[in-house]
């Protein structure tokens, strides 16, 4: 039997369930690593231990559905020349590359654990990794088994990048047949890189077709860099998210809000990279559904915040507050195809974010400022 846990004195509580919305003077009853109760202070059961949250605001936990973990090295001088005027182009994946390459597996381990312990601390209490900076079979394999340490939710990204040298399309038939079978096991998605520069649409259909067959779902990087055809393709092959969509068309959008592909936005990478942020209420005004994401990664974003993410989609992407925080917990579940997590109701995870806050407006009005108090995973206080 596990022991059960009251959090009490709730000053606002976001459930993002439809039923239940947000609730005031607010309790929860957590029974191991599941949700068992959730309703109003003076009707709370009793339960083994109770855990007073002082009118603090709780939130379901954050889902970051893209991040690039598995890395090696960093590269702030990249960052420092773009700060300086140079245009980000995702050449530098290749400098990630070769570091990662090099670097043994305790190393990669060690990385990975740095930042998901960092996440957690800001609130991310579910993290997708991807594999993506090895682009050979032996080194995307390892990035994998690294990643499976420390999430269930891993990518295959063998087609980040064409590696240096190498035929765009004697690669591409690599990742779909000799690469894509040792990373299948170790992974629950497959994901490409569709921009010019990386991979075309063709390449990424026959890729994503591939890595279903072989019983993966479906993601794609579209439209981060330009308009382009990602965001289409996404949609017609069913990809459970489009991610970036920096650069929509109103056929993007129109595709989007007819479909099931969530749009992930990436504002982090928007900021890091200067690119400009996309306007999601034309998405959200036409009936889309949004994502918001880290995207953490040596070059593009290398931020694990979440709440760095809600502020920047509201302040720069047209985003309401609950907007937002929907994007970062209900819209990053549906974005990972999960409905247990990234929603506070009897039977969900018991994965959970206090704040020091009675009021997440304090993202925004208050950027930068750690307001996160507690996070709460599975149950467990972190
Ligand atoms: O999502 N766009 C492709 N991949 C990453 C960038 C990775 C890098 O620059 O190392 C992204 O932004």
């Amino acid at each position: 039997m596990t022991a059960t846990i009251v959090l009490t004195g709730i000053g606002e509580l976001t459930t993002n369930d439809p039923e239940l919305g947000t609730l005031h003077d607010a309790a929860i009853v957590l029974d191991g690593d599941r949700v068992a109760w959730v309703g109003p202070s003076r009707q709370a059961p009793a339960a083994d231990f109770q855990l007073g949250v002082m009118g603090g605001a709780v939130l379901p936990g954050f889902v970051d559905s893209h991040a690039h973990l598995v890395f090696a090295g960093d590269r702030a001088a990249e960052f420092a020349a773009r700060m300086a005027g140079e245009p980000y182009t995702g050449g530098g994946i290749r400098t990630t590359v070769a570091a990662t390459r090099a670097a043994d597996d305790d190393t990669l381990r060690l990385g990975v654990a740095r930042l998901v312990r960092e996440a957690q601390r800001q609130g991310t209490t579910t993290i997708e990794i991807k594999s993506g900076y090895g682009l050979t079979v032996a080194d995307e394999e390892r990035s994998l088994r690294v990643a499976r340490e420390y999430t269930a939710e891993t990518t295959f990204l063998g087609a980040h990048v064409v590696p240096a040298g190498a035929d765009p399309d004697a690669y591409t038939a690599l990742v779909c047949d000799e690469m894509l079978a040792a990373c299948a096991p170790h992974a629950r998605w497959v994901d490409v890189f569709c921009e010019r520069g990386a991979f075309d649409a063709d390449q990424c259909r026959a890729i994503l077709n591939a890595g279903h067959d072989a019983g993966l779902g479906m993601r794609l990087h579209a439209n981060q860099l330009g308009h382009g055809p990602g965001v289409q393709l996404a949609v017609e092959l069913g990809c459970a998210s489009a991610d970036h969509c920096t650069y929509l068309s109103d056929d993007d959008i129109a595709a989007l809000a007819g479909g099931d592909t969530i749009a992930t936005f990436l504002p982090a990478t928007d900021f890091s990279t200067r690119q400009p942020y996309p306007d999601a209420r034309r998405l959200l005004a036409a009936g889309g559904r949004a994502a918001l994401a880290s995207n953490c990664n040596p070059g593009s974003s290398y931020t694990t915040s979440i709440p760095f993410c809600i502020a920047l989609a509201v302040r720069d992407m047209n985003m309401t507050i609950d907007e937002a925080i929907w994007a970062a917990t209900a819209g990053g579940a549906a974005a990972l195809r999960r409905v247990d997590i990234g929603i506070v109701s009897t039977g969900a995870r018991a994965d959970l974010v206090v704040l020091e806050t009675d009021n997440p407006i304090d993202f925004v009005y208050r950027p930068g400022v750690p307001l996160i108090a507690s996070t709460i995973i599975g149950g467990s206080t972190f």
